[in-house]
């Protein structure tokens, strides 16, 4: 008893001291805001990106003269780009040194998945289905970017995305609310932690907000149409998970949704956000998203769009400079009340005292701890053990996989194979090329087979960096007929197929989705002389890789993993690690098939009847290639025994899985509700609950849900949440597609 009283004594301090030291910052707010002239509040509201060295002598071109300048008479509100301590440090010392009041800038980054050591990237990491490993590697990645003198990243990008056309799915969690709420979360917190004051946290920053994913046709910056229940049931969940685990900041969007840019929405920015969310962070627009405004035809010059986005909520302007140059006279004229320029700085300052910047403007820089934290071996170990969870196993005919540990002969095709910078994928701003472990280099650390490798046909003209472009190569055949000569004399094949790390990503929208380049000839001609052939995917979106999911006998799916992508994949093919990853977002068979999605609708006419009049193509099945859920083991799992109990406002769930291969693995047990009849139609199947969990040959687990009203209810069209009594059916299975089912009534 006296543990429980001293616990509760214990959680009642801790609360009461975060919540005195949120009291005395406010204070500390107010006390500044007062002092401040116009200009210098208007100066908190802009932010410019650094790409000149603080360090050197000041800078001579006119825009980072400009920049400099603005620094040095507190001007600038946050930085970013700006890396490594050093550089860091000067750029502060500018500021604080230089400027009236001293305020200290807030310095951010994308770091998106992983900092100096890369984890896999984000929609990887969704395959995972892990929630703490999940956390790790935010938490892993904010110790290495605060280690650089960072305090805010630009994550995690919560855009829920059903269009693999979109480069940028990469760096999401896939199609689902359920799912990308619950990553959410765990990157919130793995980057804030507990306290953001402590060196070693950052503020995270939930973006885009919103309606970024539903852009048509899967074009980058495209506009967005969508209805009020996609909108509140599908997109926004995840940001409002992010305002509930306490993120810092948010990030709008570049894109129009139902004809108004994001970045001058009021209605998303301060109805929603900070109006029914009540969110007491800060917002940062996109790059120059509201000089785009004028763009979009929304904003007849740079001062009006100034004007929108200030009245709007988008309370800090990345490297648009209107903020600055216009919103004085805006004052001036009445078109901006003064009251929301306070509002704005009071955010800003507010996460800025959070930060501990105003106690020690210097506290995230420390070279020591830089050289200490950089690619420390924990974090690389963490890096290793998500991107083996990271991986899907698609397809194993006859179970060629796993490899024989000796005595085969083994040839590895494709470029990917030994490209030691693909695997870091787009977003890995700090991370150096060539620092991916490849796949050859883990194959070939290992002894006991004889391992052969032939790059085959080049997949890019040039390998592009993150501002470049790069043409498919679809002519140049050097490799090719080497490639299936060596194919002819080998035992077992590998080919490493997909994409190139710049092929995903901002503005690397596809208009198909199938393996680009020669690869996929390459595939069919490499099997048609030796049909053992294992597909490695290395990839940063769903692929319509039809023709290998009907020929190829084994087929995983690796994404880009990062700085360990060999070691995870490698422990894969070998057995070491027993693949556990299940898909975040399906696989169309075929392009025209999107957007395909597991929680779609059931429309008036499923099908099939009436010979053609039902909802479906004539030159292609409705399913798709692979379902959301997917994944497949080295073992086996039996579900059976489902039990549904309804407790007044409550339904426990139950069942009884079982391990019934022959080698222990891991699974994940999905918990899927359809709500038969509702006054807004739901959709044939939502995700309500999963939990992964590990199992040996043999053993068996008792896995038990919980649904509430949370999880039954839904948000009807005028956004608001409601619960309706009527019958619901039940799946509980190891994927979207298939489980054991029951049904349960609420009242
Ligand atoms: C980019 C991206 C955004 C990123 C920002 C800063 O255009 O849309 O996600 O955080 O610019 O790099």
């Amino acid at each position: 008893m006296n543990k429980l009283i001293l616990l509760a004594f214990g959680v009642i301090f801790c609360f009461t001291a975060i919540n005195a030291q949120k009291l005395e910052n406010e204070a500390k707010v107010e006390a500044l805001l007062a002092k401040m002239t116009l200009e210098e509040k208007i100066g908190q509201m802009n932010q410019y990106s650094g790409f000149f060295d603080a360090t050197g002598p000041a800078p001579k071109d006119e825009n980072n003269k400009l920049k400099y300048e603005h620094i040095k008479t507190g001007m600038v509100g946050s930085m970013l780009n700006v890396r490594g301590v050093k550089q860091v440090r000067e750029m502060q010392k500018l500021a604080v040194e230089g400027s009236r009041l001293g305020i200290p800038i807030i310095f951010a980054l994308d770091v998106i998945h992983g900092h100096k050591t890369i984890s896999p990237i984000p929609l990887a990491e969704a395959a995972s289905w892990d929630l703490e490993a999940i956390k790790q590697s935010a938490k892993t990645a904010a110790i290495e970017a605060s280690a650089e003198g960072l305090n805010w990243t630009f994550a995690p990008m919560v855009d829920i995305s059903r269009d693999p056309r979109w480069g940028r799915v990469m760096e999401g969690a896939g199609e689902d609310p359920y799912l990308g709420s619950k990553i959410a979360t765990a990157r919130v917190t793995g980057f804030q932690g507990d306290d953001l004051s402590k060196e070693n946290t950052i503020a995270a920053c939930a973006k885009h907000f919103a309606g970024y994913g539903f852009i048509e046709s899967g074009k980058d910056y495209n506009k967005a149409d969508v209805g009020t229940s996609t909108l509140y049931n599908i997109i926004l969940p995840p940001f409002k998970a992010a305002v509930d685990a306490h993120v810092a900041t948010f990030m709008n969007s570049f894109n129009e949704l139902n004809g108004i840019p994001a970045t001058g929405d009021k209605f998303l920015q301060r109805d929603i956000l900070k109006g029914k969310w009540n969110y007491s962070g800060f917002v940062v627009s996109d790059w120059d998203s509201i000089g785009e405004m004028e763009e979009h035809g929304f904003a007849k010059d740079g001062k009006h769009a100034a004007e929108i986005a200030a009245n709007a909520g988008s309370d800090m302007d990345m490297e648009s400079y209107v903020y600055l140059n216009h919103l004085k006279d805006l004052v001036a004229e009445g078109k901006v009340d003064v009251k929301l320029i306070d509002d704005a700085v009071r955010r800003i300052l507010r996460t800025k005292y959070a930060l501990g910047l105003f106690d020690d403007p210097y506290r995230y820089c420390d070279e020591a701890r830089e050289k200490k934290m950089i690619r420390h071996a924990d974090h690389e170990a963490a890096a290793l053990d998500l991107a083996k969870k990271s991986i899907v196993l698609l397809k194993n005919e006859n179970n060629l996989l796993p490899l024989a540990k000796s005595g085969e002969k083994i040839t590895v095709i494709g470029t990917l194979a030994d490209d030691k910078t693909s695997p870091l994928g787009n977003w890995r701003l700090a991370s150096d090329d060539e620092t991916a472990v490849s796949l050859i280099e883990a194959l070939k650390a290992r002894k006991g087979n004889e391992i052969t490798f032939v790059a085959g046909p080049k997949l890019l003209e040039k390998s592009p960096m993150f501002h470049e472009n790069s043409a498919v190569n679809t002519t140049d055949r050097t490799g090719f007929d080497e490639a299936v000569a060596a194919a002819k004399n080998a035992e077992t094949v590998i080919m490493v197929l997909g994409e190139h790390g710049m092929q995903s990503g901002e503005g690397r929208s596809r208009a198909n989705i199938d393996l680009p380049g020669l690869q996929q000839e390459l595939l069919e001609a490499v099997y048609a002389v030796n049909s053992n052939v294992i597909l490695v995917l290395s990839n940063g979106r769903p692929l319509a890789i039809t023709w290998a999911a009907e020929n190829v006998p084994a087929i995983l799916e690796t994404w880009q993993l990062g700085t360990q992508s060999g070691h995870a994949i490698a422990a894969v093919l070998y057995g070491d690690y027993n693949p556990s990853g299940k898909l975040p977002m399906t696989f169309p068979r075929h392009v025209g098939q999107i957007p395909i999605y597991y929680n779609y609708k059931s429309t008036g006419r499923p099908g099939p009847k009436w010979e053609v009049f039902w909802s479906r193509y004539t030159d292609e099945t409705n399913a798709p290639l692979y379902p959301f859920g997917f994944g497949l083991s080295y073992t086996s799992f039996d579900y059976k025994d489902l039990k549904i109990n309804v407790k007044d406002k409550e339904v426990e769930v139950s069942v009884t899985v079982t391990n019934t291969g022959k080698v222990a693995g891991e699974e994940v047990a999905q918990l899927y509700i359809r709500d038969r009849v509702a006054s807004v139609t739901r959709p044939v199947k939502e995700l309500k609950g999963f939990e992964k969990f590990a199992l040996k040959a043999g053993e068996s687990k008792t896995v038990n849900f919980t649904l509430t009203g949370k999880e039954c209810g839904f948000f009807n069209n005028q956004g608001k949440f409601i619960i309706e009594a009527g019958d619901f059916d039940v799946m509980v299975g190891g994927s979207s597609a298939k489980g054991v089912t029951g049904k349960f009534t609420l009242k």
